[in-house]
C-alpha cells in the first residue's frame, strides 16, 4: 500500500528530485511474488510487475559493499581507471585486458570511459568493450552516478547487430560487478523469463546505478531494438517509482489535465497561460501527444509528468507506483515505441542505493 501526498504525514518520506520537491510517500507491506501467470499477463499487456524479495542480497553483500566503495572512490576522485587497475579488479579483468582510457570530454555528464578486449590463449575475441562511468544528472546537490556497459561506437553502433560483442560487454560488468549474479543466474527470476520468452534470456547492455538522494530519473522509455524489456533489481537502499505504458500515461495525462480539481495544480507547473493552452491543445489530440512525447525536448508535458507533485500523487492513486526495496525486482516490457512501460524513479531516503537495470534479450546461438 503506497500513500502520497502533496504535504508531509505522520511516517512519510520526501520525493525529491533535482531540487524539485514532488511531494510525500509512505510505503507499506511487503507484497506476495505473483503467479507464473500473472507475471506472463503483466509482460504481455505492457503492465510493470514488482517481484518483491526475490534477490538474495545477503548472499551478495560483500560485492555490494565493494561496489558501494567503488562508487564513493569515484565521487571523490572523479576517475574511475586507477581502482579498475588495482586489486580486486585487476585480477577479475585478467581475461578482459584494458586497452585504452577516455576521459570523454565531448560529454559534461561523462566521467571516464575504460576500453577493454576480450582475450583467450592470445586471440581476441571481442574488441572495443568499454565500462562508461557518467553522472545522472547536471545539478551539483545530486551525486546520482551510473556505469553502463556496452561496446562500439557509443549512440552509434546497432548493438543489436553484435550479440557476440553484447554477451562479452555483460562478461565485463560481472567482473566490475560482480553481484550481477544475483540476477543472471537467479533461479526464480530465469524462471518467470523462461516463461515470458518460452527460451533462455540474456542480460545485456548493462547498467549500474546508485540513486543519490536528491536524484533518480524523470519520466522515460528504454526501447531499443533488439530487446524485449528491463529488468530493474534493488541491491541497497530503496527507491519510488511510477511505471505505466504510453498508452495508459496518454490517458490518465488527458484526464488529469481536463479534471476542475488539478486546475490550480497545472497552474503550478504551467504559469504561461499560452503554454497551458499549447499543452491542452497537444495532450486532446492522441497522435499529436505520442508524437510530441517521443521528440527530445517535450516540455510542456514534462512540466506535468516531472514537476507536478498533484500529477504524482494522481497516478500513485491510479495503482502505477512501486516502492523497492533491496531484494525486489520490477520487470518492465519495452517492446516498441507505442506500448513501452514509462518510468520515474526517484531515491527514497538518506543514502545511495545501489540498483542493476539490465535489458533483456532472447539469447543467440553465435557466441
Ligand atoms: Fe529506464
Amino acid at each position: 500500500m503506497i500513500q502520497h501526498d502533496t504535504k508531509e504525514f505522520e511516517g512519510s518520506v520526501v520525493l525529491q528530485r533535482r531540487d524539485f520537491s514532488l511531494g510525500w510517500v509512505q510505503c507499506r507491506g511487503k507484497e506476495a511474488l505473483p503467479e507464473m501467470d500473472q507475471v506472463i499477463d503483466a509482460w504481455e499487456n505492457d503492465r510493470s510487475i514488482q517481484l518483491s524479495g526475490i534477490v538474495d542480497t545477503a548472499a551478495v553483500s560483500a560485492d555490494i559493499k565493494q561496489a558501494h566503495e567503488l562508487m564513493e572512490r569515484v565521487l571523490e576522485s572523479e576517475g574511475v581507471v586507477d581502482f579498475i587497475e588495482a586489486s580486486p579488479y585487476v585480477e577479475r579483468l585478467s581475461a578482459l585486458p584494458l586497452i585504452s582510457v577516455s576521459g570523454e570530454e565531448h560529454d559534461k555528464q561523462g566521467i571516464e570511459k575504460i576500453y577493454f578486449d576480450a582475450e583467450s590463449d592470445g586471440e581476441v575475441l571481442a574488441e572495443s568493450l568499454w565500462c562508461k562511468a557518467s553522472w545522472l544528472s547536471f545539478c551539483d546537490e545530486d551525486a546520482s552516478m551510473r556505469f553502463r556497459f556496452s561496446f562500439g561506437m557509443e549512440g552509434f553502433e546497432d548493438v543489436a547487430a553484435d550479440p557476440l560483442r553484447q554477451h562479452w560487454a555483460g562478461v565485463l560488468c560481472d567482473a566490475i560487478f560482480p553481484e550481477s549474479r544475483a540476477i543472471t543466474e537467479n533461479e526464480k527470476l530465469l524462471g518467470y523469463l523462461q516463461a515470458i520468452f518460452k527460451s533462455t534470456p540474456e542480460f545485456v547492455e548493462r547498467i549500474v546505478y546508485f540513486n543519490a538522494p536528491n536524484g533518480g530519473a524523470q519520466m522515460h522509455h528504454d526501447v531499443e531494438r533488439g530487446h524485449a524489456g528491463v529488468v530493474y533489481a534493488q541491491m541497497s537502499g530503496s527507491t519510488f517509482w511510477l511505471a505505466l505504458s504510453k498508452p495508459k500515461l496518454m490517458d490518465e495525462l488527458f484526464s488529469f489535465v481536463y479534471d476542475e480539481r488539478y486546475k490550480d495544480a497545472l497552474h503550478k507547473v504551467l504559469p504561461d497561460s499560452e503554454d497551458r493552452e499549447k499543452m491542452l491543445a497537444i495532450v486532446s489530440d492522441r497522435q499529436a501527444l505520442s508524437d510530441y512525447m517521443d521528440e527530445p525536448d517535450h516540455e510542456l508535458v514534462e512540466a506535468v509528468l516531472d514537476r507536478s507533485d498533484a500529477f504524482i500523487g494522481y497516478l500513485v492513486g491510479r495503482g502505477y507506483a512501486h516502492c523497492l526495496a533491496a531484494g525486489d525486482v520490477l520487470l518492465m516490457s519495452q517492446k516498441n515505441l507505442e506500448t513501452c512501460v514509462w518510468h520515474c524513479v526517484f531515491c527514497l531516503g538518506e543514502e545511495p542505493g545501489e540498483g542493476l537495470s539490465f535489458a533483456v534479450r532472447t539469447q543467440r546461438k553465435n557466441k
